[in-house]
């Protein structure tokens, strides 16, 4: 009997397993359209046995993409690119979820097969904003500090976007909180030093997010569950930590946010990050325990004995894997067999089975 391979259902979405594609960026847009790269990425994994496959960070306005190349929903030409993708998603058994993203203080680089740093405006790039004027590296470009203007601003267009999601034919949004970028530089004290009601103590640096998740709660369907990835530590002292992701996940849950993505990291440069297989689960773990929330676990999860062992332990209520997915877009269809569990086969790849 495979946890791993049974059925989850939020709100009034089933998943028919918890493997999730976690969100991953694919540079590959021109306007923030996606194309027929995206159609056959995201599809290859719906018809390779995902539960859910999670749409890479799309930016709710050209200045809050990651690269001049990311996925975009700022517009209704937008909506019309995701259709043909959220239909085959959902024709092949899966669900289509998108994550909804400001990148910040990060916004504004080359790809990563490009060097991945800084573009400056006028030179293809953009003026980056953020909760302070502080560049997430030394020598990167300064970022505008956000005004209250801009606040209600970016509160319109995370609400939009959720709207547009929804025509896009989304049956998940998930608002992107970690990472360094927009939502996670107003939390983390690393990269918040706003003098506002916005920046100082935990009161403060949370407001800002809980806003933008009660815009898009109220924008989102009742019967459609809305996700959260957070970065649930800074790995740096005087950041952002556990024990506040903990106080983050409450409000959230009071919110009507029914599922927390945990990752971690990425705000400031060179954090000392233990990377190992499952070094993410404690999060999922102790944030599900706290708060009775659902979670996600993410990260340098790759076998399909660790990936059963995580759910059926009660560490987290689904997996989510990136790298291991580009590896192998059929990832779940062979995970079943090592796990000696039956599960359908697309019928034109039968006679493989
Ligand atoms: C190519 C690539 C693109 C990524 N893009 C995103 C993204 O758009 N949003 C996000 O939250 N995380 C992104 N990530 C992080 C992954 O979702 C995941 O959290 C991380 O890779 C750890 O999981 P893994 O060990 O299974 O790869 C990306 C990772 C990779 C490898």
């Amino acid at each position: 009997m495979s946890i791993l391979f049974s059925p989850i259902t939020l709100r009034s979405v089933a998943m028919r397993n918890r493997i999730f594609v976690s969100p991953m960026c694919q540079y590959s847009c021109q306007d923030g359209l996606v194309g027929i790269w995206h159609l056959v990425h995201l599809g290859s994994r719906a018809v390779g046995g995902a539960g859910l496959v999670m749409v890479e960070a799309t930016a709710v306005s050209p200045e809050g993409r990651i690269s001049p190349q990311d996925t975009g929903i700022w517009g209704d030409a937008h909506v019309d690119a995701f259709l043909p993708v959220t239909r085959f998603l959902a024709e092949q058994g899966a669900v289509a979820g998108i994550q909804l993203a400001h990148a910040g203080r990060k916004a504004s680089c080359a790809v990563p097969w490009q060097g991945g740093k800084p573009i400056p405006a006028g030179s293809g790039g953009w003026q980056t904003l953020a909760p302070s004027a502080v560049p997430f590296d030394v020598g990167d470009p300064v970022p505008k500090a956000l005004t209250a203007d801009d606040l209600d601003a970016l509160e319109v267009q995370f609400r939009t976007a959720a709207r547009r999601a929804l025509a896009a034919g989304f049956k998940v949004v998930e608002i992107h909180m970690a990472h360094g970028y927009l939502l996670h530089e107003f939390l983390s004290p690393l990269a918040n030093r706003r003098e506002d009601e916005y920046g100082g103590n935990l009161e403060n640096r949370l407001r800002f997010p809980l806003r933008i998740a009660r815009a898009v709660r109220a924008e989102w369907p009742d019967d459609l569950p809305l996700f959260v990835r957070i970065s649930a530590t800074d790995w740096v002292g005087n950041g952002w930590d556990i024990e506040q992701s903990i106080v983050l996940v409450k409000e959230l849950k009071k919110l009507g946010v029914d599922f927390i993505d945990c990752s971690s990291g990425f705000v400031v440069p060179n954090e000392p990050v233990p990377f190992g297989p499952g070094f993410q689960v404690p999060f999922s773990a102790r944030i599900r325990a706290e708060t009775g929330i659902a979670t996600g676990s993410v990260g340098c999860i790759t076998d399909p004995a660790q990936a059963e062992q995580i759910v059926a332990t009660g560490q987290a209520d689904a997996v989510l894997l990136a790298r291991q997915f580009l590896r192998d877009p059929y990832w779940p269809l062979h995970a079943a067999k090592a796990l000696g569990v039956d599960i359908p086969w697309p019928n034109q790849y039968l006679r493989a089975k």
